[in-house]
């Protein structure tokens, strides 16, 4: 997820530009630049790092030009550097780019040179230079970009200038957000309205193959088919602040709305479904094409993530049949465990920083381990310690509370031990087919249920002032169990337990009073009906239950507690639906009782300190 800006005319492109991407730096940080034309020249200033580090490197003197671009980039190809940061320029054409382009590598055949013109390790690049080749043949620039358009697969959002042509910005959208703004004989183009709403809130959002060609006075818009089209102007009523929210009241909550493309954006160029495969070419890497001959698989990680290496657990136990151990980081690296070159230890960390996760990727590489990491900062401490890295591409995650990085990392790992699952035999190419067709359509799943937030606000209300929650579960819902329970505790500061449902009665069950509150995760599935006597057990001692059930089990009707369903969906996915409702629990219990949601007190976002 980066973020992108446009400027064409009147006044002096470069102040407008930075500051829209300041406004962008959410998107990404991990690198800036920006590049102007102005009497036929090409001015382009490109940085590592935060955007203070491009205004350093701009310094007083700011270039000039009314016509310019701004990128700020979150890293999906190419770790973040000089070399990777965007503009990208060639020898006619300067572009930047949000999104992913899987074929980039099958692209760098058709450049005349076979991509040996590349000086980046991005895919974004590969635009330019097919730019160049294209329009030499047709002369007619917007020809030339519907003809490179055809040859993406993947995600885009491009704004690219023609260095011949200072009077226009091309702009073309698949997926990754575009939005114009129109000012008074000035056009701004960005990939978020908080770019550019301190001078217009007159905007259109570009749809999906439509292209824009922007100048001073008007923009053009076009259809997949080149044909001319006329697009409505909204006025958005918007703060600043707000829209870097994208409207929503807090990144958490804007950061749950997003898990659908986060998904989307995660299975990109993993899932191939006409060939009926999941591929992991970061794996292919350090296995060499062999299944990796490893004695003990270990799994690490601390709080959310280790909540999703215990659901990982189930997904490599029942699916690929591999044995695995699971581990909080900070008892791991005490606990002298069996390390040796035969062990695989797979790490999971969103912001990639945690300092007891190095230190146990550290511990494992000194005995000679293989490690795999399943990170979200491209480049951070702990990929770059690491053998592989399998990053979601769940973009910048701002809010405390881990969200579209936990469903992301479910993602990731549902696909590993499927693919591991396949290449040992212990599933069939059946199971695979059903599998690769429940993910494809997952992203869509959780559209539509996110859709019914509202009604997991009322559940919050009703327990918006309870002191203690209880959440229950089995098999693979149990650490889904755990990361509610967590949600709940960290941003509203209310006790809250997760628990494996079959131990309640082994104790924790003396601790329910009249309407303590407990949320039972109870999808159709082998152990739901052992869940409905758990439930029971509970309502006997007076709680009050929130059950989260799979849509058409009417066991659940005229039972008078609360309910949400969730689709009725293969076991292993599941999952990913179920943390939805729970995360939104949390989200709303937190706002109603008025807490910092974003921010909640002693958490940071990444625990660099043991
Ligand atoms: C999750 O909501 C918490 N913010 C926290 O438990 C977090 O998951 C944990 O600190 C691990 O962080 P990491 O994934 O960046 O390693």
């Amino acid at each position: 997820m980066c973020g992108i800006i446009g400027y064409i005319g009147k006044r002096e492109a470069a102040p407008l530009l930075l500051e829209g991407l300041k406004r962008l730096e959410y998107r990404g940080y991990d690198s800036a630049g920006m590049a102007l034309v102005h009497q036929g020249k090409l001015t382009a200033f490109r940085s590592e790092g935060k955007l203070s580090k491009l205004e350093n490197k701009i310094g007083a003197k700011t270039p000039q030009g009314t016509i310019g671009i701004g990128h700020t980039r979150w890293a999906t190809h190419g770790k973040p550097s000089e070399k990777n940061a965007h503009p990208h320029i060639s020898k006619r054409v300067a572009i930047v780019h949000n999104g992913i382009i899987e074929n980039y590598l099958e692209l760098k055949k058709l450049l005349p040179h076979k991509g040996r013109e590349l000086k980046s390790e991005t895919d974004s690049e590969i635009v330019c230079h097919l730019m160049d080749a294209y329009v030499a043949k047709e002369e007619n620039f917007l020809l030339a970009l519907d003809q490179v358009l055809k040859c993406l697969e993947g995600t885009y959002a491009l704004v690219i200038m023609d260095l011949k042509d200072p009077k226009h910005l091309y702009v073309a959208k698949k997926a990754s957000p575009i939005v114009i703004g129109f000012g008074k004989h000035e056009c701004f183009v960005a990939s978020d309205i908080p770019a550019f709403l301190a001078h217009t809130n007159q905007i259109t959002f570009l749809e999906n193959d439509e292209i824009a060609v922007l100048s001073e006075e008007s923009v053009d818009f076009y259809s997949k088919e080149l044909k001319k089209i006329e697009k409505p102007i909204k006025e958005i009523a918007w703060t600043a602040d707000m829209a870097e929210k994208g409207g929503y009241k807090h990144f958490m909550l804007k950061e749950i709305m997003e898990q659908p493309t986060a998904i989307r954006d995660t299975l990109l160029g993993r899932i191939n479904k006409n060939k009926n495969q999941i591929h992991f070419p970061e794996i292919e890497k350090i296995f060499k094409g062999r299944f990796p001959n490893f004695n003990r698989f270990y799994m690490v990680a601390c709080g959310t993530s280790w909540h999703a290496a215990l659901a990982g657990r189930y997904y490599m136990e029942a699916i690929a049949k591999i044995p695995v151990s699971v581990d909080t980081a900070s008892e791991f690296r005490y606990r002298e465990p069996f390390i040796d070159k035969k062990t695989l230890l797979l790490v999971i960390s969103q912001s990639g920083e945690t300092a007891d996760t190095l230190a146990c990727v550290a511990m494992a590489r000194e005995h000679g381990a293989k490690v795999i990491s399943i990170c979200n900062v491209i480049d951070s401490s702990i990929p770059r310690l690491s053998h592989a890295t399998l990053y979601t591409n769940a973009g910048p995650e701002i809010g405390v509370a881990s969200t579209k990085a936990f469903t992301t990392q479910l993602a990731v790992l549902l696909m590993l031990a499927l693919s591991f699952g396949a290449r040992k035999k212990s599933i069939d190419q059946r199971y695979l087919k059903k599998a690769i067709d429940g993910l494809s359509k997952l992203p869509r799943v959780m559209e539509n249920l996110l859709k019914e937030k509202e009604k997991i606000l009322k559940i919050a209300q009703k327990f918006v002032n309870s002191r203690d929650f209880y959440f229950i579960a089995r098999g693979i819902h149990f650490p889904i169990a755990l990361e509610g329970a967590l949600k709940l505790k960290e941003i509203s500061y209310v006790h809250a337990e997760g628990y494996a449902a079959g131990e309640m009665k082994h104790g924790p069950i003396a601790l329910l009073e009249h309407n303590t509150p407990v949320v039972a995760l109870a999808p159709k599935d082998r152990v739901c009906e052992k869940m409905i006597s758990n439930i029971q057990e509970v309502k006997a001692r007076g709680a009050s239950v929130f059950i989260v059930a799979s849509e058409g089990d009417k066991r659940f009707e005229k039972q008078n507690d609360e309910v949400f369903y969730v689709p009725d969906s293969l076991w292993y996915l599941t999952p990913l639906l179920i943390s939805l409702p729970l995360q939104l629990l949390a989200y709303f219990v937190a706002d109603l009782r008025g807490a910092e949601v974003d921010q909640p007190r002693n958490l940071a976002k990444s625990v660099t300190v043991e």
